[in-house]
């Protein structure tokens, strides 16, 4: 660069400026030739600027021009003119001025790039995340990560402004189970022993509660080894909450004074407040899913009673082994073909169910593989109950209570999907309330946390501990927006007879609760105040906000599907010598 400094950036230019001399730096986005004249699209993060180089004027400049390519890193000194009328370029914010020329530096020559740096041209998702450096030139790319900064900005504004204090925990720590598998790390002083890397901060910030912190968060790293989908990622961010002597309304208030401000911020969008509470038992009842996506309406209908002495097979037997019937009535849908249906019964056989019955209600008649096995009346009940009107489709699955719902409520989903029933603009949010303290794992045979061990039952609940836990509700809430969690928390137990009582019932054995736990027990014993919290998922609401299809694309630098770091290409093998420094042997690879 020599002793030049930049004037501005390359977006900043306007007609008041005409007149000055500036120094811009950027990356060539363009060279076009016209008869002479050269004019580059100099580029960077603030947009685009055009320069042009003049032979007649600047021949030593012009001949460096010429040898300029894409992606090259130039920086020009000029004198800033007025475009004339017809060369204004209304697309570009610096439309309507041009640098003219009068010395150019190439301060890095680029290779040839192995795409177009162009909002136009998309490459593969592999090569953009290969060269993340190029994708982040596109505006495209950068836009989810601008987003992502005034959201976490307003977020922080607003915290601080209601005395939050962000303390940060320890990375290197002790598993905490929220449900995943951990990452470990080695210790190298303590051989053969490991870290876990936080799944949650959850422990840690409970304890910062007993310390008095009273209102905690944390934009904090998390990790989990889990299968990843397009709403997942290894190593995401939550933004973590914590709040002495609160109910949970507190939380949800907090919670939406929160979100309407960063909808506000960054969006220019007005949220409706408070938003809708349903309970846990209500949105599996009607949408067959705890997070179900209000923006529109196909509600899944109980159909178990219809049925009980069906003379329909299947259906009685899933009764009769403890199943469910239910049904989703699908307006406009008669004319599906046999192949759409067959494809329809393929979706459902991926959530585990055996088959899909379905019946196209027509003008006069019923047509279904069922309708020999229906009696009138049972066809007048799921007339009545599905609100079936001529030209619908009705859908039924029969099955175990999960199979049913997760069928139904993808079902629901890909039909919404198809028949254009999602309304576009809508922030669908809800609370999600009263879940299960807990759930029997047939596979384990014994119970698990519904939420996490930590998790406070119902004051109302409490005697269904020793009677039937199965069936204590939980002070556990989601927050749901457009069918996505976007967050989960919980009012913490903060009797340490209580966590313990809770724990046995998980059948966690008495020597590992003070293993795993005892500095929690102990902490619960010194003076806890009543507290609960919640965590966000930082790159789903990024998500959301910047309307992009993936989680990645809120991520500067993403994992894979298989967990692989696309840029470095981690994880990757290590130096014998470090595996031997943590007396380590793999069985891998060898
Ligand atoms: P939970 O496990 O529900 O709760 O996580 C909170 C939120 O974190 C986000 N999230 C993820 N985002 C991306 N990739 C992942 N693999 C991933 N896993 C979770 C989700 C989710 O709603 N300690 C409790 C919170 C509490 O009780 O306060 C916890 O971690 O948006």
């Amino acid at each position: 660069m020599g002793d030049w400094q930049r004037s501005c950036r390359c977006g900043e230019p306007r007609e008041s400026g005409v007149g000055e001399e500036l120094i811009l730096m950027g990356w060539t986005q363009s060279l076009r030739d016209h008869g002479g004249l050269l004019f580059i699209d100099l580029r960077d993060r603030t947009g685009v600027v055009q320069v042009v180089v003049n032979p007649e004027v600047t021949p030593e400049a012009h001949e460096k021009a010429k040898r300029v390519r894409s992606e090259d890193v130039l920086a020009v000194r000029g004198s800033l003119v007025g475009r004339s009328e017809e060369t204004v370029n209304p697309n570009l914010a610096t439309g309507a001025v041009e640098l003219m020329a009068q010395e150019l530096r190439v301060l890095n020559p680029s290779r040839v790039p192995p795409f177009p740096v162009d909002d136009d041209v998309e490459p593969t998702e592999t090569s953009r995340f290969r060269y993340r450096y190029l994708d982040l030139r596109r505006p495209r790319s950068l836009r989810p990560l601008e987003i992502r900064h005034r959201m976490l900005t307003a977020i922080r504004n607003h915290l601080n402004d209601l005395s939050f204090m962000e303390v940060e925990t320890p990375i290197l720590t002790k598993s905490t189970p929220e449900g995943a598998r951990d990452y470990l790390v080695p210790s190298r002083i303590h051989a053969g022993k490991f870290y876990a890397l936080p799944q949650s901060p959850q422990l840690f910030k409970q304890i910062l509660m007993v310390g008095g912190v009273d209102r905690y968060f944390q934009v904090v790293r998390c990790f989990r080894d889990e299968d990843l989908r397009m709403d997942r990622q290894p190593e995401f961010t939550q933004l973590d909450i914590e709040m002495s002597f609160v109910r949970p309304e507190d939380i949800f208030a907090m919670v939406e004074g929160m979100m309407a401000r960063v909808f506000r911020e960054v969006r220019g969008i007005e949220l409706e407040t408070p938003f809708r509470r349903m309970s846990w038992e209500e949105a599996m009842s009607r949408y067959g899913t705890d997070k179900p996506d209000l923006r529109f309406g196909l509600e899944l209908v109980e159909l178990s009673d219809t049925f009980r002495d069906s003379g329909v097979a299947i259906f009685k037997r899933a009764l009769a082994a403890g199943g469910i019937v239910k049904g989703l009535r699908v307006p406009g849908a008669a004319d599906l073909s046999r192949k759409e249906l067959d494809d329809l019964t393929e979706l459902v056989g991926r959530y585990g169910a055996k088959g899909l019955a379905w019946i196209k209600v027509l003008d006069g008649e019923w047509q279904s593989p069922l309708t020999k096995f229906l009696s009138d009346a049972e066809k007048d009940e799921l007339g009545t109950l599905t609100g079936a009107r001529p030209g619908d489709v009705i859908f039924m699955l029969a099955d175990t209570p999960g199979i049913v719902n997760d069928g139904l409520a993808n079902l629901r989903l890909e039909m919404g999907d198809r028949l254009g029933l999602v309304e576009q603009g809508v922030q669908a949010f809800t609370w999600v309330v009263d879940f299960p303290l807990m759930e029997w794992k047939q596979t384990e045979g014994r119970y698990t946390a519904v939420h996490h061990p930590f998790t406070a039952p119902r004051e109302e609940d409490l005697p269904l501990l020793t009677d039937d836990p199965g069936r204590a509700k939980s002070r556990a809430y989601d927050l749901v927006l457009n069918g996505m969690e976007l967050g989960g928390g919980s009012i913490r137990i903060h009797s340490p007879a209580l966590q313990r009582q809770v724990l046995s019932l998980l059948d966690v054995d008495p020597e590992t609760v003070e293993e795993q736990f005892g500095f929690l027990l102990e902490a619960l014993e010194l003076g806890a105040p009543p507290h609960g919290g919640i965590a966000f998922g930082v790159d789903r609401l990024a998500m959301l906000l910047s309307d992009s299809p993936a989680i990645r694309d809120t991520i500067a630098f993403p994992k894979s599907q298989r967990a692989v770091c696309m840029l470095t290409e981690a994880p990757t093998a290590v130096d014998g010598r470090q595996l031997s420094e943590l007396q380590i042997k793999t069985l891998a690879g060898d």
